[in-house]
């Protein structure tokens, strides 16, 4: 595998420039910029093409360079405890004198925080003095990216470095809790709700959208691969592609298995590499078949579900 290093050398030099790059992470790339900076997170809103209202996530390596910018309670810690760094992003009060630009959590009273596993996200936040503010390296609405190659799909030249880490672990973003009032989990993703509850020795629940929206990222039109789909399918229609959970893929071009072996992280591994090729292959409309809401099934359905709306 190619050496790396330089690499990570160049995106600090870009980010300590309030410039943007893109960083692997284990659920789905990120487009990282300074979360201190106003005019990097700016700049990020901009490449993106994303509302301002609907606020960004901040990476972070150490729980100590946490403590500076937010305050932590009781939940916070079990669940850092048993879940950091990995897949689980946290909403808690930011700090009164956190440095924390407004423009990351569109000056709200909360922000929303994690620590990547990934090993280049964690290798180039060591180097950083400050944490990295990153969404999804997509174009806002549209598919997250789970490698390098996405990405370049996404904004093709207009961007300066995407740092290759592979295809990513997990492949689905981060599950959301928030941990500031009453116990919620805002998105469901790469940690279960199962587990979350385990941990926490409490029953949770998902809220879903409302008018008072506390995580804009469930607005409509998200992860949309900008074709039609069809969820709860049993066959593929004239000119379109269907994608079932497990089993053997008929003998037609057409058809995809996110896993044959019905494993579940396999599927959300696999769900938006499937739903990418698919419409670069030229399909009009997708067809998907039932899948299991459970575990990272949840995850699946989310995103296939806000995927669907028209
Ligand atoms: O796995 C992930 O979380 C990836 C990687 C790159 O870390 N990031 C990601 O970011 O999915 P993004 O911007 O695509 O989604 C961030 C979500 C949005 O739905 C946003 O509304 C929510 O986090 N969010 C951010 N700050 C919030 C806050 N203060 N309160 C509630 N929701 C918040
Ligand atoms: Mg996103």
């Amino acid at each position: 595998m190619k050496n790396i290093y330089p690499n990570i050398r160049r995106a600090k030099n870009y980010l300590i420039n309030d410039d943007v790059v893109a960083i692997p992470t284990e659920t789905v790339y990120g487009l990282a910029a300074n979360a201190y900076s106003n005019k990097a997170v700016k700049k990020i809103f901009s490449f993106k093409n994303r509302p301002l209202k609907n606020p960004l996530i901040v990476h972070y390596y150490k729980l100590e360079d946490l403590k500076r910018d937010c305050i932590l309670n009781s939940n916070f810690y079990k669940l850092y405890k048993k879940f950091c760094p990995g897949p689980l992003t946290f909403v808690l009060y930011k700090k009164n004198n956190s440095k924390i630009s407004r423009f990351v959590n569109n000056n709200k009273k909360t922000v929303a925080v994690r620590f990547p596993k990934n090993k280049i996200a964690k290798d180039l936040l060591a180097k950083l003095n400050f944490p990295l503010a990153a969404p999804s390296a997509n174009i806002f609405s549209k598919l997250s990216p789970v490698s390098a190659t996405d990405v370049k799909d996404e904004f093709g030249k207009k961007i300066k470095l995407i740092l290759d880490g592979g295809k990513s672990r997990i492949g689905i973003e981060s599950t959301i809790v928030d941990l500031t009032d009453k116990l919620f989990v805002l998105r469901p993703g790469g940690i279960t709700i199962e587990q979350l509850e385990k941990t926490l020795s409490c029953k949770l629940k998902l809220k879903s959208q409302t008018n008072n929206i506390k995580s804009p990222g469930q607005l409509k039109f998200h992860y949309s691969p900008g074709i039609p789909i069809r969820l709860n399918a049993k066959y593929a229609k004239k000119h379109e592609a269907f994608i079932q959970f497990a089993g053997n893929v008929k003998n037609k071009d057409n058809y995809f298995s996110l896993s044959k072996s019905g494993n579940m992280q396999e599927a959300a591994r696999n769900l938006f590499t499937i739903l990418r090729l698919i419409k670069k292959r030229g399909y009009i409309s997708i067809a998907v078949s039932k899948i299991p809401n459970q575990g990272l099934g949840l995850a699946i359905n989310d995103r296939l579900k806000k995927a669907s709306k028209k």
